[in-house]
């Protein structure tokens, strides 16, 4: 039986929020003491994680000192040096202060948007200053709760402006990141803007520097409007636009539920390891959940740690999936090899295919094998086949 023992060839990251969240929900006050950023570098690196992630003010407050930030970032990157663990990506807070009720980039006040574009390039700075490959974008209070509150086609024009004028000044200064809007449909705001993959695949063509600007998805935010979270991966990779991916658990369409990977949906888990593992994405498997409110320290270090067994308990089953001659032969009789040849040959036309003698009731009785090739991913999930 192997070990499940997370290393740093596995790109397991967390952000400092999630193992740092003191469970302050819209119904109680906290229930964990703060956690010391170096702490969680620590524990986090002990516990096999290779990289940390975190906002601009889960490091250090909104408006404190230069000094304050400087202290609080100073003890942080000893924390890093110490532990070699490494910050693949950076976001900045454009949620939590009353400023940001209206949302950052696309608040109809134009005062509030000039500050959020400055923010989050004080914060691309700190970015490229520690290494980060991608900078995060989820606009989570970029969105409305009525109708003629907000333009959304105006609302889209300055979404799109934030960016033009990011990704300039990242140019300009030389700048190797690259951007990953992180959608997600509603909650904090009723509705949210770029609410799923497909709308912010379609905004990314829109913008100015598009070839550094891909998707950030979240397994639950996907599922929450009801979504295939594998199928949203396959295409954002097609798109070659898979820039990060962030892993956590829910169960259907409801609140945004940010489960430990591999709770909830357990069936879409293994595909999305599956998709992760065999789709040609190299980024960090990156960790953006919620340990409950009914745990403790010693619980949301648990929670932690069982994100990254799940995903290498899932790893392994879907190489075992894989490998399985059965699971091989069952998928040339549901003719994936088929799919993956073009529908005409070389040279062929439609003149060719009308010249073709096909017989469609004969084609139509042959069944598609599907549900055999499932029962064998199901057999190898619930683990009796290996
Ligand atoms: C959520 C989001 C957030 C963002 C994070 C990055 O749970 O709604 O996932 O956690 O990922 O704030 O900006
Ligand atoms: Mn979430
Ligand atoms: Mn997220």
């Amino acid at each position: 039986m192997p070990e499940f023992t997370p290393t740093c060839e596995d790109k397991f990251s967390f952000g400092l929020w999630t193992v740092g969240w003191q469970g302050v929900d819209v119904f109680g006050g906290a229930v964990r003491p703060e956690l010391d950023a170096a702490e969680a570098v620590h524990k986090l690196s002990e516990l096999g994680a290779y990289g940390i992630t975190f906002h601009d003010n889960d490091l250090f407050p909104f408006g404190c000192t230069a000094a304050e930030r400087d202290a609080r970032l100073k003890s942080f990157r000893v924390a890093l040096d110490e532990t070699g663990l490494v910050v693949p990506m950076v976001t900045t807070n454009l949620f939590s202060h009353p400023v940001f009720r209206d949302g950052g980039f696309t608040n109809n006040d134009r005062d509030v948007r000039r500050f959020a574009i400055r923010k989050a390039a004080d914060q691309l700075d700190l970015a490229a200053e520690l290494g980060a490959e991608t900078f995060v974008a989820w606009g989570g209070r970029e969105g409305a709760e009525s109708g003629a509150a907000k333009d959304i086609r105006a609302a889209l024009d300055r979404y799109k402006e934030a960016f033009d004028v990011l990704g300039s000044y990242a140019i300009e200064q030389g700048y190797d990141i690259r951007f990953a809007i992180e959608p997600k449909p509603n909650e904090p705001r009723g509705d949210i803007l770029l609410p799923t993959i497909g709308h912010a695949l379609a905004f990314i063509e829109e913008l100015e520097h598009s070839e550094r600007v891909g998707l950030n998805p979240e397994v639950g935010h996907e599922e929450m409007a009801g979504l295939n979270y594998a199928h949203g991966l396959a295409q954002a990779l097609w798109h070659g636009k898979l820039f990060h991916a962030d892993l956590n658990g829910q169960t259907g369409p409801r609140f945004d539920q940010d489960l430990r990977f591999g709770a909830g949906n357990a069936r879409g888990a293994f595909w999305t390891v599956d998709v992760l593992e065999n789709g040609g994405y190299d980024g960090p498997r990156h960790f953006d959940f919620k340990p409950p409110r009914t745990e403790d320290m010693d619980g949301v270090w648990v929670s932690a740690a069982a994100c990254m067994r799940n995903y290498l308990v899932l790893r392994e089953k879907v190489r075992a999936f894989r490998n399985d001659p059965d699971v091989q032969q069952a998928l040339l009789d549901a003719r994936l090899d088929q799919l993956a040849k073009p529908t005409l040959g070389p040279g062929e036309t439609v003149a060719t295919l009308r010249a073709e003698d096909f017989d469609p009731d004969e084609a139509g009785r042959r069944g598609m094998a599907f549900e055999y090739l499932d029962q064998l991913a199901l057999d190898h999930l619930y683990g009796v086949r290996r």
